[in-house]
């Protein structure tokens, strides 16, 4: 007989944001010419950098063969030019320690948060926030692992837990600028985590596709930033928001070489050579000409850029703030953050259903983040100006 994977029926049968997408396009079909403004899933709008689309047009005349030459099968790790690139303008220059050969390049951050934990035996015990990116919860139940510490992240500690929170737990999933709070963890918040793992031989998982984001000085852009983190931690980095790949599709996992777990009778094994050995046995590499626009990202044209456009988001974000705390809200995020994190004080479906249906906007839930997140939702600032204005003129009317 052919066994299912059982683990499948103890997760929600619809992805957070496939749910949200059967709602909206339900509601789209009832009402045709309804405008909806799409305030949901943190999906960009603006266009390319256009440093990167001339970095992508020229790698397509390497692969037409009117180039240097032709790329087939690239390294499964990523490519030496944008490797070297990462590790020197996202950790070296920044007074980080990590080299080139600790990056793995790959096609975003969602895949290998998700993969990651095929790393670690079964009996592992996870720690996530509460609400949390569904990513990190959904895998680990996919695998078995349903003993989840939930670390909940609350208006009382300012949407950061602590490690007093974390119990047994072997391996802490942590993402600052967080989704979906959108809150911003301090350097002495990120260091205490460290130390934390560093003496208990725990491991976190950090997730940092948002620090690009991070205007306010002195906040990590890295948990590398902290000392002994290289012996403890795992970092994920996004070009999604930002350089705006969401559809082009690349990201990068930075595992120090001397980070370790332990086999059965103690003994210290290195993550590195597994998570390559991972990659290269299921993974082919991001494309050449995804590459070659990544590493267009880090010329000084391609920083201004998407810099600009991040700034754009960031206005955007601090309109929505302003707009709900001028109608009373309390909002948190927004700041350093493309993510508003709204208490909408009663239940977050009901309240995502009155937007949807009374102003055609599309919101993001709470409580798809968990039970913590209900009484919330989640608003996005990846949107046009015209379109984020409409959406305040909007909410003004029905909140
Ligand atoms: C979100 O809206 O939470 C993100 O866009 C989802 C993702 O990055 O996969």
């Amino acid at each position: 007989m052919l066994h299912v994977n059982e683990n499948y029926s103890k997760i929600k049968p619809t992805y957070l944001f496939a749910e949200i997408a059967h709602r909206v396009s339900a509601h789209q079909s009832a009402h045709p010419d309804a405008k909806i403004i799409r305030l949901g899933i943190g999906d960009v709008t603006e266009p390319l950098a256009p440093s990167v689309i001339a970095a992508m047009h020229k790698a397509i005349d390497d692969e037409a063969g009117k180039g240097e030459k032709f790329y087939g099968y690239g390294p499964e790790q990523g490519y030496a030019f944008l490797r070297d690139k990462i590790a020197k303008v996202d950790f070296q220059d920044r007074g980080m320690d990590i080299k080139a050969d600790e990056i793995l390049v790959s096609d975003g951050a969602k895949c290998d948060c998700g993969n990651i934990q095929e790393l670690f035996g079964p009996d592992v015990k996870i720690a996530v926030g509460d609400p949390v990116y569904p990513v990190y919860v959904d895998t680990n139940i996919m695998a078995g692992r349903l003993d989840i510490t939930l670390l909940p992240c609350t208006a009382e500690n300012g949407f950061v837990p602590g490690p007093e929170a974390a119990g047994d737990a072997d391996v802490v999933y942590l993402c600052y600028p967080n989704n979906p709070t959108g809150a911003i963890a301090t350097k002495a918040q990120l260091q205490k985590w460290v130390d934390w793992a560093n003496e208990n031989k725990k491991l976190i998982l950090f997730d940092a596709a948002y620090e690009a984001f991070i205007r306010t000085p002195g906040i990590p852009h890295s948990i590398f930033e902290c000392e002994g983190a290289r012996t403890c931690a795992i970092e994920f980095r996004s070009y999604s928001k930002t350089a705006g790949f969401t559809g082009i599709r690349c990201g990068y996992t930075v595992v120090p070489s001397e980070l370790n777990a332990y086999a059965a009778d103690g003994t210290p094994v290195p993550l590195k050579p597994m998570w390559t050995r991972r990659q290269t046995t299921k993974f082919n590499g991001a494309s050449y000409i995804t590459q070659r626009g990544a590493e267009a990202i880090y010329s000084s044209e391609g920083q201004a850029e998407t810099k600009a456009t991040i700034d754009f988001y960031l206005e955007n974000a601090a309109l929505v703030r302003e707009a709900l705390s001028a109608k009373g809200y309390k909002v948190t995020g927004g700041v350093d953050s493309p993510y508003v994190w709204v208490d909408v004080k009663g239940d977050s479906w009901e309240f995502f259903d009155k937007l949807l249906k009374e102003a055609n906007i599309v919101t993001t839930p709470g409580a798809g983040f968990g039970k913590a997140g209900e009484g919330y939702i989640r608003i996005s600032a990846f949107n046009s100006r015209a379109n984020v204005l409409e959406a305040i003129e909007r909410l003004n009317k029905v909140l």
